[in-house]
C-alpha cells in the first residue's frame, strides 16, 4: 500500500495494464461468446417459433416442459451445450440416448423435431442449432409453467456437435443415488457452485418419475417421512413397475416452491433431493429453507443458474455445424 501511494502514476498504469488483459481476455475465458441477439438478422422470428412450438406441446401434455427442461440439462452436462444428447445412434458412434441415466427416460424428441421443421421452413435456412433450440425450449416451459421469464436474457449462438459418447454422459451426469458431496462434486465440475445445485436441483419442482428411479429411498431410507413412503409404495412395488411413475413433488405441472417445502419434511422424492436438506444447519440447508420460504427469490436466481448452466462450453464460430435434422449430423 505505501509504496503504491507514493507512485500513483505507477498504480494507474498496473490497473490500466491489468483492465486491458481483463477486457482482452473475456471473450475466451468466459462462454460470453453467446448473445440474446443472435438470431435478429438470419431469423428474427425465431424465438416466436420455437415459443409457440412449445406451448402447443405443453397444451397438449403438461409434463412435455419439464421433459424440454431435463433434455437442456442432459445436453448441458455433457460436454456442454451442444445438442449431443439429440444424436441417434450411428455405425460410427453410440450416442448419449442409451446412457443409464438417458435410455427410457429422456423425452421431447419429437417437440424438438417439430420445432427444427418449423424453423428450417420460416427462416428460409437452416440457421438455428439445435443446441439452441433446447436452451430456448427450456426457458419457455419453465416460463409456460409458471416459472421465471427471462425472456431477455436467454442467451444464443451455440453449434451443434458433430459427435456424441456414451460414456461420457454414464461419467457426467448425477444418479439420484448420489449424496451431497459427490452433488457438489459433480456441480462444480460443471463450473457450477453450492447455489447452483440447490436452485437447479429446484427443477424438480415439475415433472414425473419412474419407480425404479426412488424405490431403494421409499422402502429402505430413514430420512423420508413415513406416509410420504407408504403412500408411494402403492404405485411402486417393491418388485416390478419400473416404469410407473410418480409427480417428482405435489404440484408437478407448477412451478412453485412446493420442492423445496416438501424438503423440509423428509418428502424429497429421490435420495439425491433429501440430500440437500438434512436439518443439520448446513449451508446447504440453509438455501433450500430460504428458497421455501421465498418464491420471487427463487424463480429470478433459477433463471440465472438456468442462463449459468445453459453456457457450459458451448460450441462458437466455426466449430461444430449447424444441424439440418436435429438427430444427425450433415
Ligand atoms: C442434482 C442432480 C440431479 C439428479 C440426481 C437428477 C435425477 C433425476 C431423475 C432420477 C429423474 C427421473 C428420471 C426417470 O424417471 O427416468 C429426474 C427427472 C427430472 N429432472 Fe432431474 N436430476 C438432477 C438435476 C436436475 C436438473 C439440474 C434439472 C433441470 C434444471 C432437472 C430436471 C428434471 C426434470 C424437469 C425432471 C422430470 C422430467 C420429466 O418429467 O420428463 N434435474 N431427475
Ligand atoms: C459420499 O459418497 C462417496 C462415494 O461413495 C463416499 O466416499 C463419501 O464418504 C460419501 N460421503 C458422505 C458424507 O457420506
Ligand atoms: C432393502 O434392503 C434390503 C436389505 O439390504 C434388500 O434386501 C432389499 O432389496 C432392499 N429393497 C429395496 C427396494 O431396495
Amino acid at each position: 500500500m505505501a509504496s503504491a501511494s507514493c507512485h500513483p502514476s505507477v498504480l494507474v498504469f498496473v490497473t490500466t495494464i491489468f483492465l486491458a488483459a481483463a477486457i482482452v481476455m473475456i471473450p475466451t475465458s468466459c462462454t460470453a461468446q453467446l448473445t440474446s441477439n443472435f438470431y435478429e438478422q438470419s431469423c428474427p422470428q425465431a424465438l416466436q417459433i420455437i415459443r409457440s412450438v412449445v406451448k402447443q406441446a405443453i397444451d397438449r401434455e403438461k409434463r412435455m416442459g419439464a421433459s424440454l427442461l431435463r433434455l437442456h440439462f442432459h445436453d448441458c452436462f455433457v460436454n456442454g451445450c451442444d445438442g449431443s444428447v439429440l444424436l441417434d445412434d450411428t455405425a460410427d458412434f453410440t450416442g448419449e440416448k442409451t446412457a443409464f441415466p438417458n435410455v427410457n427416460s429422456i423425452r421431447g424428441f419429437d417437440v424438438v423435431d417439430d420445432i427444427k421443421a418449423t424453423l428450417n421452413r420460416d427462416c428460409k435456412g437452416n440457421v438455428v442449432s439445435c443446441a439452441d433450440i433446447l436452451a430456448v425450449a427450456a426457458r419457455d416451459s419453465v416460463e409456460i409453467l409458471g416459472g421465471p421469464s427471462c425472456s431477455y436474457e436467454v442467451q444464443l449462438g451455440r453449434r451443434d456437435a458433430k459427435t456424441a459418447v456414451l460414456n461420457d454422459a454414464n461419467r457426467d451426469l448425477p444418479p439420484p443415488i448420489f449424496n451431497f458431496s459427490q452433488l457438489l462434486s459433480n456441480f462444480q465440475f460443471h463450473g457450477l457452485d453450492l447455489k447452483d445445485l440447490i436452485l437447479l436441483s429446484g427443477g424438480h419442482t415439475i415433472g414425473q418419475a419412474r419407480c425404479t428411479t426412488f424405490r431403494t429411498r421409499i422402502y429402505n431410507e430413514t430420512n423420508i417421512d413415513p406416509d410420504f413412503a407408504a403412500s408411494l409404495q402403492k404405485g411402486c412395488p417393491s418388485n416390478g413397475g419400473d416404469n410407473n411413475l410418480a409427480p417428482i413433488d405435489s404440484t408437478a405441472a407448477h412451478f412453485d416452491t412446493v420442492y423445496f417445502k416438501a424438503l423440509l419434511q423428509k418428502k424429497g422424492l429421490f435420495h439425491s433431493d433429501q440430500e440437500l436438506f438434512k436439518g443439520d444447519g448446513s449451508d446447504s440447508d440453509n438455501l433450500v429453507q430460504y428458497y421455501a420460504n421465498n418464491p420471487e427469490d427463487f424463480k429470478t436466481d433459477f433463471g440465472a443458474s438456468l442462463i449459468k448452466m445453459g453456457n457450459i462450453k458451448p460450441l462458437t464460430g466455426s466449430d461444430g455445424e449447424i444441424r439440418l435434422n436435429c438427430r444427425k449430423i450433415n
